[in-house]
């Protein structure tokens, strides 16, 4: 890039940019960035002194540059650079310390527009700079407090009070006993915020100087360069990082994923603390709401095991497709270190799986596809543990306010571990005694802390919002589940050792099902102009037709619904003529015949069908030969769904790029959703 700006602005420009590209995936529809400005120049030597009792400078620095974009993160970049150019701001201003701020945001409150996207500001000259990820639930009461005090608002989110806020804060203690630290500013606007938040605070009246606080939301802090320090130790109250040399670079990120190119050392920062970093220097705070001044608290820094290379695409167009191609290597790291001589060994269970077994029910909660990766490993929970369970769409758990009892074992599913619908059901489930398990593939979140143990799926980082590698990794973890709370029954032993032995062979079925990659893209072709799909399944397989239209749905913007076989005769036939695409999932188990039976009803219908069977049975499953069949290899009956689900993926992932949509952000779509 050849624009006129600072090495250092340009370099804390280009870290901030790209940070934001990293999180592109979670999903957002604006952004915005704010980078110190130039210092105001110092008196030229030989001019006049100011005159006494001449008003002091408004504040210390100058209002920081600002930008808000719309739509892709290519627009703010654009807008950023050609402003910067255009304004030609001082090339060589060079900083001590730099301190700035960018933010994606996905709408919740106000339209997507430049006006409400982050940074919000307190108004004129940005003296108080926010971002903002969660949701503030008391904004119209400070909103109508602040207007009442002469604030005008510009935007329609609830974010815009934050900033205003501490400005009032500000300037009341301005005009009362005179200074005020920039964390007393934070702590007193936290007093007053209700909802769930992580934010940071820049400010020109605190040049050089940061602020990140959270309840709720996730925050982390990333530390390059310890001078000597080893990360994985104390370090004291953080500011023993600076007595031998200051850290060079300081990161604050609601996700891992925008730091890993920069450091591994990272401390997940608690509910309630408030981080401030002043010129290079680190302190934490613990915000309490009885007390007036918050305490120094002391926290270690943890080693983050990510690879950059998990966050990159590699040789591959997207990472929808990198992530499902990666399922033989994420399934074996799920596996790993976790099933030996014939046993199963889950550490974050271990103490809990006496409790667990004496529990009257599991209850299974999650959202979307977690949902669907609990739904597939539902029966063989029931059948390998003796214990019933019943399953639960957490915004639906909520809106019910349905039973969870002291005796129940609460299993919470998620990915990203932060999706605000199941945290709330996890709090709903807390508040009612359950002991709660979190199967997550993200270390350090929300999920994992809150809950009293868990497992994680160690898929690596999924970065596709459409979810694969996680949900095949998700069922796995759960069957290992199975198996270790039904170890102690003998009558199942049997049927647990052929369970473990099929999950030794995932990963080389799994490697032998992405071979079908040209067909699934050939039979995509066939799809390309269909309205709709139905894709029809049964026992295990009833969850792989939920995810397989999901998937189809998410990214392939075609309508497609997932059904219950069984149900096809009381409605869903109405629907079946020679255009309409249904896959018909026909593998080998229990339910095999019935499925045979349900071909040949759909077949003297007339029905365009597209049946998957396992290898060797196409004539078994297409006598008259007039179908197209997706033959896939067989593997120990409840783990077939893992394998069933790889072709779905290929079609939907190929559908997407024949339709020429996005394949890895889909519309409307974001990977985390932290909002309810
Ligand atoms: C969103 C995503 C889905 C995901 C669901 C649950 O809807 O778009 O891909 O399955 O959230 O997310 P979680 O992180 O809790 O598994």
């Amino acid at each position: 890039l050849n624009y006129n700006v600072s090495r250092e602005r340009r370099y804390v420009l280009e870290v901030l940019l790209n940070g934001l590209r990293r999180l592109e995936y979670r999903g957002y529809d604006s952004s915005g960035i704010a980078v110190d400005a130039d210092l105001p120049a110092p008196p030229a030597p030989g001019s006049a002194p100011p005159a006494p009792g001449s008003a002091p400078p408004p504040y210390a620095g100058a209002p920081p540059l600002v930008y808000r974009q719309e739509g892709k993160i290519e627009n703010l970049v654009r807008s950023v650079y050609a402003e910067v150019d255009e304004k030609d701001v001082n090339l060589d201003a060079a900083f001590n310390v730099h301190a700035g701020i960018a933010h994606t945001r996905w709408a919740t409150h106000g339209v997507p527009a430049p006006r409400n996207s982050h940074p919000q500001s307190s108004g004129a000259g940005d003296e108080f700079l926010v971002v903002h990820n969660g949701i503030i639930t008391n904004y119209e009461v400070l909103k109508e407090t602040l207007t009442r005090h002469g604030f005008t608002f510009e935007s329609d989110t609830d974010t815009e009070v934050i900033p205003k806020l501490a400005k009032f804060v500000f300037d009341k203690a301005h005009d009362g006993e005179g200074d005020v630290t920039f964390s007393q500013v934070v702590n007193e606007v936290m007093r007053q915020l209700e909802g769930a938040y992580a934010l940071i605070f820049k400010s020109p009246h605190y040049p050089n100087e940061l602020i990140a606080c959270k309840r709720g939301s996730t925050l982390i802090l990333g530390v390059n360069e310890l001078s000597g320090q080893k990360s994985g130790k104390s370090f004291n109250d953080v500011k023993a990082l600076t007595a031998n040399g200051k850290p060079k670079e300081l990161f604050f990120s609601s996700d891992l994923c925008a730091i890993v190119e920069h450091t591994k050392n990272y401390l997940a920062i608690e509910d309630n603390e408030i981080v401030h970093i002043k010129d290079g220097s680190v302190s934490i705070l613990k915000f309490d709401h009885d007390k007036e001044k918050p305490a120094s608290v002391q926290r270690a820094l943890s080693v983050l095991e990510m690879e950059v290379e998990q966050i990159k695409k590699g040789n591959y167009d997207h990472f929808m497709q990198k992530e499902i191609h990666e399922q033989p290597h994420s399934l074996t790291t799920t596996m790993r270190g976790r099933l030996k001589d014939g046993a199963v060994l889950l550490g974050g269970l271990k103490e809990h799986l006496k409790t667990i077994r004496r529990s009257r029910r599991v209850v299974f909660i999650g959202c979307g596809t977690s949902y669907n990766a609990a739904l597939a490993a539902r029966t063989f929970v029931e059948e390998l543990t003796g214990i019933p369970v019943t399953m639960e769409v957490a915004s639906d758990l909520l809106d019910r306010q349905g039973p969870i009892y002291r005796e129940d074992t609460a299993v919470f599913v998620s990915q990203s571990g932060e999706t605000a619908d199941t945290l709330l059901a996890l709090d709903y489930a807390l508040e009612n005694g359950a002991l709660c398990v979190g199967i997550t593939n993200t270390v350090g979140s929300t999920l994992s802390r809150r809950t009293h143990c868990g497992i994680h799926i160690n898929a690596g980082c999924e970065i596709g919002v459409a979810s694969t590698k996680a949900y095949t990794s998700q069922i796995v973890v759960m069957a290992m589940m199975a198996l270790a709370i039904g170890s102690d029954q003998i009558s199942t032993q049997a049927r647990r050792e052929a369970i473990i032995s099929g999950l030794f062979s995932l990963p080389s079925n799994a490697s032998q099902v992405l071979k079908l990659d040209s067909e699934m893209k050939e039979l995509a072709s066939s799809l390309i102009d269909s309205e709709s799909l139905l894709v029809f399944g049964r026992g295990y397989n009833y969850a792989t037709a939920l995810e397989g239209a999901l998937k189809v749905k998410e990214v392939a913007l075609m309508h497609s619904e997932g059904m219950f076989a069984g149900e096809m005769k009381h409605g869903p036939l109405a629907l079946v003529d020679e255009n309409l695409p249904i896959i018909v999932i026909a593998t080998r188990d229990a339910c095999f015949s019935k499925q045979q039976s349900v071909i040949q009803q759909l077949l003297s219908r007339k029905g365009r069908l597209i049946i998957m069977c396992s290898k060797g049975d196409a004539s078994a499953v297409n006598p008259r030969g007039s179908c197209r069949v997706i033959e896939v290899p067989k593997v120990a009956d409840c783990l077939q769904p893992v394998i069933n689900i790889i072709p779905l993926q290929l079609l939907a992932y190929h559908l997407t790029v024949l339709r020429g949509f996005d394949v890895d952000q889909p519309r409307n779509l974001a990977k985390s959703v932290t909002t309810q």
